[in-house]
């Protein structure tokens, strides 16, 4: 790597973190200067209960808490309106969103809403050739955002963006600006224990897909890179473990350790097209974000091998693979290999077939990816020539 390039990072306001901080959200959304904040989550979540601390928190801080418990696994435009309403009606001024990235990512759409003229789609990225700029670009934060995540995976809590579903495109649209992005990130590894190992599987596999995407971006972002590559390290370490045993405090700790830091990396750093693959034929197939993600990195991988073998090299000892005193071809071999075995251990190494996907819905995939690919490619160590190479990737892991 040359020292001489450039870039831009920009940091999370403030992350706490540690087992039990949930007590402390009364005190952190009080020092952002509400008086009645609006908890947003999921209604599983809220009948499990799992609000009952953050409520007892804010009511202790002498706030007045609303519940929005009405937030859908996949996002849409609707539920977003119904936040928005809640939050109006009830006199709010400072969102709490506790749950996962999805109720995290309707929280900055709600904010979006609450600051900016407009339609959110008129907000979402253009995803056409090589320019995605919106339509419009946000002017103002609406509300501040103190992010609860209960899950371990997407560093919601910590980025920038938010992906909502349209129904009537059948397209989940993404919004990005640094007005959006949380003013806290309460990571408390306690709320993360009660998902179920295949959730866990999932978003695990979100946050080492986007460690290892965001590291093989071509572009200077060393601090981006040293984030990621100790990411991969821990969830090498602890992925299996949290998956092999929920209740290992231990472990969750790592793991949400692991994805809050990925969420810094890549959301200053990129990604590259795993997360194309996963965005589109979540669109069309409505499978966990994670999973998919999981089905095609070891193919994305191989795809890109020959453009940035050395890395790769990086990424296999990350992984505890032993790469020195081998060629980089065969460094990189290993640590795909190491991929595969952490993803079969926990149990995301099926195929697209095996969840009844199409080739119809293959021919789709491709068509949207490849209308998509310029603004990634550019960045990767290989990017697409031709919709043939799209496809490739879709039949390798069909
Ligand atoms: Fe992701």
């Amino acid at each position: 790597m040359s020292w001489s390039g450039e870039f831009d990072f920009r940091s999370p306001e403030h992350i706490v973190f540690g087992i039990g901080t949930i007590e402390r959200l009364g005190e952190l959304a009080k020092g952002l200067g509400s008086r009645a904040p609006l908890v947003m989550t999921d209604r599983v979540l809220y009948e499990l209960g799992a609000t009952e601390a953050a409520e007892a928190s804010l009511r202790d801080a002498g706030l007045r808490a609303e519940v929005f418990s009405e937030v859908e696994t996949e996002p849409t435009l609707a539920a977003v309106d119904s936040a928005v309403e809640a939050f109006r009606s009830g006199g709010c001024d400072l969102i709490v969103a506790l749950g996962g990235g999805s109720t995290i990512d309707s929280s900055k759409s709600v904010s979006l809403l609450l600051g900016n003229e407009g339609k959110l789609t008129d907000y979402h990225q253009r995803r056409v050739g090589s320019d995605w700029s919106p339509k419009r670009t946000v002017t103002k934060r609406g509300a501040h955002i103190v992010a609860v995540p209960t899950t371990a995976g997407t560093g919601s809590e910590v980025t920038s963006g938010s992906g909502v579903f349209d129904p009537e495109t059948g397209v989940k649209g993404w919004a990005g600006h640094p007005l959006l992005r949380p003013s806290v990130a309460l990571c408390d590894p306690a709320l993360s224990v009660s998902m179920p190992p295949s959730v866990t599987a999932d978003t695990g596999t979100d946050a080492l897909s986007q460690a290892i995407e965001c590291y093989l971006v071509n572009r200077f972002k060393p601090t981006s890179d040293a984030l990621a590559l100790k990411a991969i390290e821990v969830i090498g370490t602890y992925l299996r473990k949290a998956f092999a045993n929920g209740a290992d405090i231990e472990a969750r700790s790592a793991m949400l350790w692991a994805a809050t830091t990925v969420g810094v990396a890549f959301s200053n750093g990129g990604l590259i097209h795993n997360h194309t693959y996963a965005e589109v034929l979540g669109d069309v197939t409505h499978l966990p974000h994670g999973r998919l993600l999981g089905i095609t990195l070891p193919h994305i991988l191989d795809f890109n091998l020959i453009g940035c073998a050395d890395k790769l090299v990086n990424v296999g000892r990350a992984l505890g693979e032993p790469v020195d005193g081998v060629s980089a071809g065969e460094g990189a071999e290993r640590a795909i290999a190491a991929v595969r075995r952490l993803m079969a251990d926990i149990q995301v190494d099926d195929r697209l077939s095996d969840y009844g996907v199409t080739e119809a819905q293959l021919k789709i995939g491709a068509d949207r990816v490849y209308a998509q690919h310029e603004a990634r490619s550019a960045y990767s160590p290989r990017g697409f020539r031709n919709q043939d190479e799209v496809m490739g990737i879709l039949k390798a892991a069909y």
